[in-house]
Parts: structure tokens; sequence; C-alpha cells
């Protein structure tokens, strides 16, 4: 079936969105699991965003993805939110029940650690080093102390992460730590949640402190290496990925909370890198 036949029952609302690769993930398990079911992208108006996903709903959406700058403004239209989504701050997914009733949650943080253990790269009391305390940031702390990792949180502006260690103590090992406090092969991972990926500069870490034996993740991904992951090549490091494993991850959570169907992630991932 062509996807001009089929209905546009699910999107990915954000600002901008051209660069989605949703669309192309979703209509993959779509055809693959035999929902004749289409989603799209829309670039939705900072000033009426409520409306435009709230129509979507009412014309015959069954379920969207938020995305930037979006997920910390939804929360006014959903009738109920998950316990992910609250710890998180911030909704990804929204599902559409019965008489308009839509529910909010947030896979970004599930997505991160399923990604990580699908792909070897945590074992349980890790040190986890945590670049930037922004919304990335927040979304990934709650599963990784559930998962019982120790976590040391990092930021340019110092007072963000001390807010965020506060906040998620209850939850497990977190600490603050200033950027000129950081050693050297103290953590087993060190996860780029900043958004300097997205403005192509030059991430938290200092150059002395990359070694080969650590991990580097960055949560963002583009078609090429980001800043973070050349900066880390080029000062030593070996093992550097990004952050296409967790886009594809949250995707099949998203999924599974609309179709209760947990799709295959191996297929897509060989998919998108043809
Ligand atoms: P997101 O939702 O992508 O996390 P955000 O909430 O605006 O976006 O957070 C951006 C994060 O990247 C913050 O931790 C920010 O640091 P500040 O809190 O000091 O602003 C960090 N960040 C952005 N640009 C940065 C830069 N050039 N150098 C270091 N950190 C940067």
């Amino acid at each position: 079936m062509k996807n001009a036949s089929k209905k546009n029952c699910y999107a990915v609302f954000g600002n901008p969105i051209s660069h989605s690769k949703s669309p192309e993930i979703h209509n993959f398990f779509f055809k693959k699991y035999g929902f004749h079911e289409n989603y799209v992208k829309i670039c939705a108006s900072k000033e009426n965003f409520i409306n435009e996903i709230l129509s979507f709903f009412q014309k015959g959406g069954k379920g969207a993805n938020i995305t930037l700058p979006f997920k910390e403004k939804v929360f006014l239209l959903c009738n109920s939110i998950t316990k992910r989504a609250r710890i998180a701050g911030s909704i990804n997914t929204i599902k559409k029940y019965d008489k308009n009733f839509l529910l909010g949650d947030n896979t970004d943080g599930v997505g991160f650690l399923s990604d990580l253990l699908f792909q070897n790269l945590i074992k349980k009391n890790f040190n986890v080093l945590i670049l930037g305390a922004g919304g990335a940031a927040r979304g990934i702390l709650h599963p990784l102390l559930e998962f019982e990792c120790n976590i040391y949180i990092t930021n340019r502006t110092f007072s963000k992460a001390q807010y965020l260690s506060k906040k998620f103590k209850k939850f497990g090992n977190i600490f603050s730590i200033p950027i000129n406090q950081l050693k050297k092969n103290n953590y087993h991972i060190v996860i780029n949640a900043t958004s300097t990926s997205v403005f192509n500069v030059c991430p938290l870490i200092p150059s002395n402190l990359i070694s080969k034996e650590v991990i580097y993740y960055d949560m963002f991904y583009g078609k090429k290496d980001t800043f973070f992951m050349n900066f880390c090549k080029k000062n030593g490091a070996k093992k550097v990925f990004n952050g296409i494993g967790m886009l594809i991850n949250q995707a099949a959570h998203s999924f599974f909370l609309w179709k209760k169907i947990f799709p295959n992630t191996k297929e897509v991932f060989n998919f998108l890198e043809k």
C-alpha cells in the first residue's frame, strides 16, 4: 500500500523538525508489523503548538512524539502522565485513548538505557560522568540510578548540576562535581548530555581527561561524528558512540506504548545504516 492511501495517525511535533529520523524509524515498524498507518513530521508553531497537537488528535491522530522545544511544555494538554515522564520532567510520547483521553509518557530515559545494555556499554555500579544538566541530562538520571550506577554530574552552570543531584538523591548515588575537580579514569563512561553537538562547539571536558579505557557516548547523533566524538577520538579515546541507538530505542518504546509490540531494533538499525 502506498503512503498516500495510509492514514496519518502518528506524528512527531517539533520546531525545527526537518532533520528528524523518527518517520523513517516508525514507518519501518508500521510496515514490518502490518499496520497500514503513516507517521509524519509536523513543524509546529512556537506560539500555537498546543492547539496544533490537539487538532491532530481531534482529526484522528492516535499517537505523537514530541521533541524540542515542546517536551517540557506539553504537560498541560495530557489528561494523565506516567511516573517516568513526571520524574524526567518532560514528555516525548503521547497516546490517545477513547474520548480524546491523552496519556503523556517519556521513553527517552528507558531508550537510552536499553541502548547502553544492547551495546554492552554499562554494568551495575559503573561510575557514570554526565556532562550537562539540562533537559537531556535530567531525562536519563532516573533509569541510570535505578540500574544502580553511581552518577557524577557536571555542568558549565554548576548550580544546575547541584540542583539535579539534590533532586535525584532519593533514587541513588548522585554527586555534582565542578569541572575543575574531574579526575582522569574515575569514570567508566562519560555521557555528553550538553547541547554542544547541536551547535557544533567544544564540549566541557578538558582534553587531558580523555582516556582510551573509558567509553564516551554522545546523546546527539548526526550523519558525521559530532564535535564531542571527534574531540574524544583526537585525544586518544577508542570507545566512542553516538545517540542513534538511543533514538531507535526510544522509538521502539513509544511504538510499544502505542501498539503493544516491542519491535526488533537491530533491523531498523541496519535499515538506517543503508
Ligand atoms: P536539552 O534539552 O538539549 O538538554 P537544555 O535544557 O537547554 O537543552 O540544556 C542544555 C545543556 O547544554 C545545559 O547543561 C547547558 O549548560 P548551561 O546550563 O550552563 O547552559 C549545556 N551547554 C549548552 N551550550 C554549552 C556550551 N557551549 N558549553 C558547555 N555547555 C553547554
